[in-house]
């Protein structure tokens, strides 16, 4: 199965309109590497003026509301945020997970309302490092899938990040070894919910991939593509990464 690479920066709670111009030119960056999907999911108050200036990648937004509309001051629906110009959204990064206590089912809810109003999602999953050190990652990471995957659950629309919590900003990251199970624990898992869907689902991966580490992280099979973090606040530091995808 070809499945296209996609590489998508996550800025979390980073970036200013002083960043624009980092913006326009990660842009560039994707006009100048189409054989890969290449996207920036900003903070939602630069996502309209990054999709003016976005060149080929995509803008999106790092989560959703579940509902579309209502009494929940603060929070912003899938609808809103594609008004605002976004065309993906982060869904269950394990930063909201921990911070805001979403749940499996929060985040299969959540990834329903996103489809519903035309957003493409990625879905985040990943152990913490007591899981992993017990062994048992596979297991975990694979019932945490499950339990989050939406009904419908398709390949275009939908995008899977594995994310290793212990790995997100620390300058660690898994074995070649270690990410080629989990990837394949993952689309094993994949298809024994959605059948052959699974095959075309793309499996990022996330947590410190940078420049250096890109290629060789992205030549593991069943690895689709990354979301990055740190690496991509600057399109001098993503530029790499994005070179590794094609
Ligand atoms: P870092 O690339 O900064 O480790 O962050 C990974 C991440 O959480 C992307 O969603």
């Amino acid at each position: 199965m070809n499945r296209r690479k996609l590489v998508v920066g996550n800025w979390k709670m980073n970036g200013l309109r002083a960043q624009l111009g980092e913006i326009e030119a990660i842009g560039a960056l994707a006009t100048d590497h189409p054989a890969a999907e290449i996207g920036l999911c900003v903070p939602a108050t630069l996502i309209g003026a990054a999709d003016a200036i976005k060149g080929a990648a995509f803008i999106g937004a790092q989560d959703c509301h579940m509902k579309d509309n209502g009494a929940h001051t603060g929070c912003l629906s899938a609808a809103m945020l594609a008004e605002a110009g976004a065309s993906w959204t982060i869904i269950g990064h394990s930063e909201r997970r921990e911070d805001q206590g979403e749940t499996d089912a929060d985040v299969a809810a959540k990834a329903l309302a996103a489809q519903a109003a035309g957003l493409k999602v990625i879905l985040c999953v990943g152990e913490s490092l007591s899981v992993r050190d017990a062994g048992d990652a596979e297991n975990v990471v694979s019932a945490q899938l499950l339990a989050s995957l939406p009904e419908g659950a398709a390949a275009d629309w939908l995008a899977i990040a594995y994310e290793p919590i212990w790995a997100i900003g620390t300058g660690r990251i898994p074995t070649m070894e270690q990410v080629a199970a989990m990837h394949g624990a993952l689309r094993s898992a994949l298809e024994s919910c959605i059948g052959s869907e699974a095959g075309a689902m793309r499996i990022l991966y996330g947590g410190s991939m940078n420049g250096e580490n890109a290629a060789e992280l992205m030549a593991v099979p069943d690895v689709d593509g990354g979301l990055v973090g740190g690496a991509s606040l600057t399109a001098a530091k993503f530029a790499p990464v994005i070179a590794a995808a094609g």
